[in-house]
């Protein structure tokens, strides 16, 4: 920890929105008195309907949460409207295109139309306050028209990533009963076509409800057509009114669905409500990027994760900001295209996941070097631990050593940052998140729950409710309870491990449960494991994280073949095609490892640990394996090891 120099905070940041004594003042009052803090904030940040009448009451042991009950306000008229009398002709959205000769530029003014006209489109189609609608798309403009449409009309999206296959696709719609789906012909990414239309058709084959889908005309590549069910949207967008009554909502409405996966069963559908969330997604977004007015950010997540809907459009369209979005990947059409992109549109803050920085890196320093990014203020990085040469060569070679890195820890159940630093107050340590967000109690805990007092790690819990908290698993509150309020009763448990030093900084150490971060994305073993056991020769599978150099973790699966059944390199790569069937191709296999037998207690239980050992190559560590109902098995899978 300790061979890493800290990097100070620069000069360039000393008028910066919190300094380090505002930062130390308002954690303490966002802590000690926390109800007239978060009613100080709400009052800056967002435009009520009606004020409300509490500003929290909760019950972590029902994992229960209520912010500003009483209160009423529009999302949409938070991130557009009330912006318009001074804002109407400054830029939303810089959209820059897979290809990098399109781009364009969308106003307040326009964005407020093409929101409305989309809002209108779905009233006549007879959606309705608290319908569910589900978006797969691409990332275009429309992506972020049609979130915020639905928030105009009060239904409540659920955005699925377009990464994800039609299988996946379907339990999401199925899942939350969507009736609605918004879609687009083709994505395109780096130069391929991906075929949202069919996907959505292939799923909305086992959707009986869904009576519409909306279809956006992205590439003009050939479709399939079903009338009276499709809707294109340039059709259906042209006769609608580009004024659009907005439904007042009350502060604990739901706003969205965004399904996550966790360490059992199928992905989660977390909810998160309006006003909470919306007012913490603004203010991290203005605190931690120190955003001034007029700059360009860009975070260059998919609005299909956390990260795109809190900071690509609520956090800063709440403030008025640029937002810049892309559609396309970093190594595309070479691997210098995210410096291009900010020299082209003057990018000030750049907001990425660790993994794509170690995948440049990778490349070397030219395709940077070769661009100016004098623009560049600040940069950010989200979704997994940052090792810290990664850290290092992101400040020194991108950022030339002149813009402090924000390395925010946070989850889709958070909704918002819960640890990071704030440029202009935290000097800064590679690799760690540093410190908590004003309102985040946290602590950490040992295995029997106690806390721990100064430095030392444990198991990262949240003490206290915070806004942007996620409110239920939709349809199964009990599930919530189980997953995050039942572990440690009183306590969030957030499923990461943390180390705190002698001057407080927490160092996230990753998943201390069976949920896997491959390159970012979060995916539950459990779920590959359904995927490879659906292959009718397979009897069973286990599937664990390895150390891989670019995407932070890889996929590593034993799979025990049915009795007769003769491993073969048919049969594996049948097994890699079904697990990009089932859940997509983020969740492709690293390894297959063909296992007779898997390490198991005498009770049944697969013991992990050890499969964990093995795929990491840690073969003198094994720990204690007397318990094995037959200890031979570790030997086989060892000897034939895959590597
Ligand atoms: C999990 C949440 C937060 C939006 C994107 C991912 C890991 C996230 C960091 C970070 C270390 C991190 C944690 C967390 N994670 N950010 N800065 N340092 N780990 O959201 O898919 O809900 O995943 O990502 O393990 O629990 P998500």
């Amino acid at each position: 920890m300790s061979e890493f120099p800290l990097h100070k905070v620069p000069a360039s940041f000393s008028d910066a929105h919190i300094n380090a004594e505002m930062y130390r003042e308002m954690y303490r009052r966002s802590i000690d008195e926390p109800d007239a803090f978060w009613a100080e904030q709400a009052e800056k940040f967002l435009t009520w309907d009606k004020p409300w009448d509490t500003v929290v009451e909760a019950d972590f042991l029902q994992g229960k949460a209520e912010w500003f009950a009483g209160g009423k306000l529009n999302a949409s008229v938070n991130c557009i409207d009330r912006h318009l009398p001074q804002c109407a002709d400054q830029t939303a959205f810089i959209w820059e295109g897979d290809d990098p000769a399109d781009s364009k530029h969308i106003t307040y003014a326009e964005l407020k139309d093409s929101v409305c006209k989309l809002a209108n489109v779905l009233r006549e189609r007879g959606v309705k306050k608290g319908d569910r609608v589900c978006i797969y798309m691409p990332m275009i403009p429309e992506a972020a028209y049609a979130m915020l449409a639905c928030a105009r009309i009060g239904a409540i999206h659920s955005v699925v990533f377009g990464g994800f296959s039609p299988e996946a696709l379907k339990d999401r719609i199925l899942d939350s009963d969507c009736q609605v789906v918004i879609t687009a012909d083709q994505g395109l990414r780096g130069g391929k076509k991906v075929p949202l239309k069919a996907n959505a058709d292939a799923a909305l084959e086992h959707c009986p409800d869904v009576h519409t889908c909306v279809v956006v005309q992205r590439t003009g590549g050939d479709i399939d057509w079903q009338d009276g069910r499709d809707v294109w949207y340039h059709e259906a967008t042209a006769a609608a009114s580009a004024d659009c009554e907005p439904e007042s909502m009350d502060a604990e409405d739901p706003l969205f669905i965004l399904y996550t996966s966790g360490s059992t069963g199928k992905p989660k559908g977390v909810l998160h409500t309006t006003g909470g969330y919306l007012l913490q997604a603004a203010m991290t977004f203005k605190y931690v990027f120190d955003y001034r007015e007029g700059e360009v950010y860009w975070c260059t997540a998919d609005v299909g994760w956390v990260t795109g809907h809190s900071y690509i459009v609520y956090g800063p369209l709440a403030n008025g900001a640029i937002s810049l979005m892309f559609e396309g990947v970093p190594t595309y059409p070479d691997a210098g295209r995210c410096w291009e992109v900010v020299d082209k549109h003057q990018v000030a803050t750049f907001y990425t996941a660790p993994t794509a920085i170690r995948a440049l890196h990778a490349v070397g320093d030219e395709p940077v070097t070769r661009s100016s990014r004098a623009s560049l203020r600040l940069l950010g990085t989200v979704g997994e631990p940052i090792n810290p040469e990664a850290w290092e060569w992101y400040y020194q070679t991108v950022g030339e050593s002149r813009c402090p890195i924000v390395d925010t820890w946070w989850q889709t159940e958070t909704g918002a940052h819960m640890i990071t630093p704030l440029p202009g107050a935290t000097d800064l340590k590679p690799g760690s998140a540093s410190f908590p967000m004003f309102g985040v109690n946290l602590a950490l805990l040992n295995e029997d729950g106690s806390e721990i007092e100064g430095p030392g790690a444990g198991y990262l819990v949240v003490k206290s409710p915070w806004p942007s908290q996620i409110r239920t698993v939709y349809g199964d509150h009990q599930r919530l309870i189980d997953t995050y309020f039942s572990t440690y009763p009183g306590y969030y448990f957030t499923g990461d491990g943390a180390s705190r030093d002698e001057d407080g900084y927490y160092w996230i150490t990753g998943r201390v449960d069976d949920v896997l971060n491959v390159s970012g994305h979060r995916m539950g073993t459990a779920e590959v494991e359904s995927a490879l056991v659906l292959h009718d020769k397979i009897a069973e599978a286990a599937v664990v994280g390895f150390p891989h150099d670019i995407k932070g973790q890889g996929i590593y699966c034993y799979v025990t073949p049915m009795d007769g059944v003769e491993p073969s390199e048919e049969l594996r790569k049948e097994l890699i095609a079904l697990c990009v069937k089932e859940i997509g191709p983020i969740a492709k296999p690293d390894v297959i490892q063909w296992a007779p037998g898997l390490p198991k207690t005498r009770s049944g239980k697969i013991m992990r640990r050890i499969l964990r050992k093995i795929a990491e190559n840690e073969l003198q560590n094994l720990g204690d394996t007397s318990t094995l109902a037959d200890p031979s098995v570790v030997d086989n899978l060892i000897e034939n090891r895959a590597s």
